[in-house]
């Protein structure tokens, strides 16, 4: 996601702010910029694409001494990815980076376009600049305006502000995404950053501001405008630092997802329904069915998305691999929407199977985690899953976040059609709500999985099971476990094992039994027990006790299935990295795979 930098001191600053935005590549970004303030004068640099054309640009012209500045890479949300778009964003004499989304500024905008502030890009983040300076014109007083800015947003927000009207002064506030404010190792040098890796040999002090807290930092030195911080210390490897501390970027990925998951929700999930800015109601006139068509973990989350959609917009849905889809010579009509999902939006196989649609006169939209990838530039709609850059090939937090963006889709057309009842619409809108809650990762299932897969790293092959979404989310465990522990296994419907797979059932033959409380519990219950019968070790994943169980893993209860969905993903993608981490094996870079498939 969005990375910032901001320094006040007497190192060159252009050169420290695109270090630390280099540091913060890793995360993904699709423009950069930055802003340089001294007494007389604001100058501002901004690039599309990679950080080279910003510095290529900079190169190009002499640049004046400048003690304090801000830089910012970003991801697009509101917005396309133009240098328009990209931060720093200026108001009349003041400029702003800001990671987040303010959810008011459509009604921001028009105060302040009534005011006389002139926008000019497309994007949320304009709004605090002109907010910022609204106050001040009036107030005089660039405290009480950065204070009455922070109290009219809402949403997630963190922000650097300076401004020509108080030219020794970053104003900083964290609420949302996260921001640090360290003190330099040099005399009266402050740096800021989204995350370690750019303070890492600069500081040995740091602040990892709480949500909610903020000031004023000068050369002379930092004003918090509340009590709530304390200065810690700063690890000193930056491998360490990018992972945030994790031992691999998988694992950072992982215990992300509750994060990635509020952003992906936010602004989009309201009381009264979903909203997607992206899309038109008229999308969806004409059409009578739905076909998903996407590769891998993308497939799965589709396959989720079929049961949901049919369940709670009433929708006709079929999803298909896309490798399959090309060659079929599927019959297409007019009256169907076709969705395809894909992390990276330039999987060769869903992009062709995109461009058939595509060809043969199908409205289309795609999920996806990448502006600007082929498939948001193909597609006639795109919905961004908001997961930030996802580094381990073994997807986890696009699954999860896809997932979400389909589940709000179901809503937003079971409304829009009239399918969905208000009451219905209000529990499945609170579930919602509980997801970033459910994927937060507790010492507790992180070590049982860790003490578990001891258990599990040799037998004749796994079998996960489930019924309903739980089937493509066996289908989901088991793919995670194969591409990174090399062991063979299958995901399958529980009530389909009897038809034929069962035969395998013996010791070593291990179930990973996914067993919901809130949705059909007795059926997939006399699944496992027919496995158990035919003495299969059994792994149960269930917020009830299942006495049949060799190794159980416990739940929370809750009253929502999609809500044990989201809880036992994150007890699967653990376990499979605990066995692979056992295994020995290269956990974010597994053998013969790689992050994107570009060819067929
Ligand atoms: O980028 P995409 O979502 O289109 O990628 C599709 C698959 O290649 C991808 O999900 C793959 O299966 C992952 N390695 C799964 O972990």
């Amino acid at each position: 996601m969005c990375g910032i930098v901001g320094y006040i001191g007497k190192k060159d600053t252009t050169k420290f702010l695109l270090d630390g935005l280099k540091e913060l590549e890793y995360r993904g970004y699709d423009s950069a910029g930055i802003a340089l303030l001294n007494q007389n004068k604001i100058e501002v640099f901004k690039a599309l694409g990679k950080l080279s054309n910003l510095e290529n640009k900079i190169s190009q012209v002499t640049i004046d001494s400048y003690p304090i500045g801000i830089g910012h890479t970003r991801w697009a949300t509101h917005g396309k990815p133009t240098e328009l778009n990209a931060h720093p964003h200026l108001g009349e004499y003041s400029y702003v980076v800001h990671n987040g989304i303010i959810e008011n500024y459509k009604e921001l905008k028009e105060e302040l376009s009534s005011k006389g502030h002139n926008f000019v890009s497309q994007t949320d983040t304009e709004v605090i600049v002109h907010l910022f300076e609204n106050y001040y014109n009036s107030l005089n007083d660039t405290k009480k305006a950065f204070e009455n800015t922070i109290k009219r947003l809402e949403g997630a927000f963190s922000i650097l502000l300076i401004s020509k009207a108080d030219p020794e002064k970053i104003f900083f506030f964290k609420h949302g995404s996260p921001l640090i404010i360290a003190k330099g190792n040099e005399e009266n040098e402050v740096l800021f950053a989204s995350s370690d890796a750019p303070l890492i040999g600069f500081t040995q002090s740091v602040v990892y501001l709480e949500d909610g807290v903020g000031g004023i930092a000068s050369a002379q030195g930092i004003e918090f405008l509340s009590d709530n911080y304390s200065w810690s210390n700063l690890p000193t490897s930056k491998q360490f630092a990018q992972k945030d501390g994790f031992r691999f970027f998988m694992e950072k990925e992982i215990y992300e997802q509750g994060t990635v998951v509020s952003d992906c929700m936010l602004g989009r999930l309201k009381d009264e329904g979903i909203c997607f800015d992206e899309i038109e109601p008229s999308l969806f006139d004409g059409v009578r069915e739905i076909k998903i068509c996407a590769c891998g973990t993308s497939y799965h989350a589709g396959l989720t998305a079929s049961y949901l959609l049919e369940r709670l917009a009433k929708i006709k849905c079929s999803v298909e691999i896309a490798s399959e889809f090309r060659y079929k010579q599927p019959l297409l009509t007019n009256d169907t929407l076709f969705i395809v999902i894909s992390q990276s939006g330039e999987t060769a196989d869903t992009l062709e199977a995109l461009k058939m649609a595509k060809k043969a006169g199908l409205k289309s939209l795609v999920i996806c985690n990448v502006d600007n990838s082929s498939m948001t530039r193909t597609a006639d709609y795109t919905i961004l899953t908001r997961a930030g850059i996802e580094k381990g090939v073994a997807s986890t937090k696009a699954f999860s976040t896809q997932t979400v963006v389909l589940w709000m889709l179901a809503l937003y057309i079971g409304k829009l059609n009239s399918h969905l009842q208000k009451e219905d619409l209000d529990k499945e809108i609170l579930a919602l709500r509980e997801v970033p809650k459910t994927l937060i990762v507790s010492d507790r299932i992180h070590e049982k999985t860790r003490r578990l897969s001891k258990r599990y790293l040799h037998g004749h092959g796994f079998f996960f099971i489930g019924r309903d979404v739980f089937f493509p989310l066996a289908l989901e465990g088991a793919l995670k476990l194969k591409e990174i522990s090399y062991l063979h296994a299958e995901g399958y419907p529980a009530g389909e094992m009897k038809h034929g797979p069962i035969a395998l059932a013996d010791p070593e033959l291990f179930t990973i039994a996914l067993m919901p409380q809130n949705l059909l519990y007795d059926k997939i219950k006399s699944n496992v027990e027919e496995l158990s019968a035919r003495d299969s070790t059994i792994c149960a994943i269930s917020p009830l006790d299942f006495e049949l169980a060799d190794d159980f893993i416990k739940l929370q209860k809750t009253d929502h299935y999609m809500l044990e969905f989201f809880e036992m993903l994150v007890v699967l993608q653990l376990l499979s990295m605990e066995i692979s981490i056992r295994l020995g094996n290269d956990v974010d870079m597994p053998r013969n795979l790689a992050k994107s498939v570009t060819v067929e």
